[in-house]
């Protein structure tokens, strides 16, 4: 854990409490955008960590912390950004107008730390959108987990309506933190060359490969494959048969049978793919470092064989 995490006397009280207090599962850290969620959640995973099995659950596809932006992701502790135990595509780097992706992303982690055994699961939340759809994400993420802890970071009351609603149940219980002192306002460009630095960094082993488009389900935002404007440069999810994202591509285009998907993507294996999940999300692959031709060829590209082709 970083050295230089300001820890105030209240994470304290808060870390006895955990280990001390009575037994839980599932802790949510919420709280507005910059409000240092990540922070606190990464160090009460590894406080927690030293005496039970816990595991993290990265919830944000903005400013992810483990694996790329448009993803959740399910990881050990302590954490490496470049590994994760499982991945759930969302398909945007905001959950605005991918509100059920979102949901059933972070129901389907919370299931499988269950499979991983965790006796205890820290779970980092989005920046809350103080507005109808964010409040209702909000809810609905506490209605469908029910989480043991919810640890609300908040500057004002931003959470209150929200917090509200559960007021008379036994879960979850709340508790209320300031922002520390020690959170440094990250403005939208340093969010953004965030972001293009966590893609950079997936997308460095990135080929030109192709898969079946026949043979598979597609979902999500599934645009009209027989417009190249409308699938250029979109992300993908390539899904196996649990729903778990194995690896993303961007979509270069699909060939004139609509038979076959042609994207940039790390190495994975085809087999193991049964569905692709488009989402909104378009990235220039020239940004995240992987060359291009100004037009994508018309004919088939050469293909190495090693790779994802069937
Ligand atoms: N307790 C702390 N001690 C030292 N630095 C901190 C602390 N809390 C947050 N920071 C710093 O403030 C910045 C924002 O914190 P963090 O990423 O945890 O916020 P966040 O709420 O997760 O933001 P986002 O809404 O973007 O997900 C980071 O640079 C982080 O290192
Ligand atoms: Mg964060």
């Amino acid at each position: 854990m970083d050295i230089d995490v300001a820890v105030s006397a209240e994470w304290e009280a808060l870390r006895e409490r955990l280990l001390h207090g009575p037994p839980w599962r599932t802790l949510m850290v919420a709280g507005p955008v910059n409000a240092g969620k990540t922070t606190l959640a990464r160090w009460l995973a590894a406080q927690v960590n030293e005496h039970y099995r816990t595991l993290f659950l990265d919830a944000d596809p903005g400013q992810s912390l483990v694996g790329p932006p448009t993803t959740l992701a399910l990881s050990r502790v302590p954490i490496d950004p470049d590994r994760w135990l499982r991945l759930r595509f969302v398909g945007h780097i905001s959950p605005e107008g991918h509100l059920l992706q979102m949901l059933s992303g972070l129901v389907r982690l919370v299931e499988a730390a269950r499979w991983h055994r965790a006796q205890r699961l820290v779970i980092d939340l989005p920046g809350h959108m103080a507005n109808d759809a964010g409040r209702e994400l909000f809810f609905q993420m506490l209605d469908v987990i029910r989480p043991d802890y919810v640890v609300a970071l908040q500057r004002e009351d931003e959470l209150e309506p929200v917090l509200r609603c559960f007021r008379r149940g036994r879960r979850p219980r709340i508790v209320r933190l300031p922002v520390a002192e020690a959170v440094q306002e990250r403005d939208r460009w340093v969010r953004s060359d965030y972001r293009r630095e966590r893609f950079r960094r997936y997308f460095a082993g990135a080929r030109l490969r192709r898969l079946s488009v026949q043979a598979r389900g597609l979902h999500g935002m599934v645009p009209a494959l027989d417009n190249p404007e409308a699938v250029r440069h979109r992300l993908v999810a390539l899904c196996d048969r649990h729903g778990f994202a194995r690896v993303l591509g961007i979509v270069a285009r699909c060939d004139a049978e609509l038979a076959w998907l042609y994207f940039w993507a790390p190495p994975f294996r085809a087999r193991e793919i049964a569905t692709i999940q488009f989402g909104r999300f378009r990235l220039d692959p020239a940004e995240v470092g992987l060359v291009t031709r100004r037009r994508p060829p018309a004919g088939d590209v050469p293909l190495r064989t090693d790779v994802a082709e069937e």
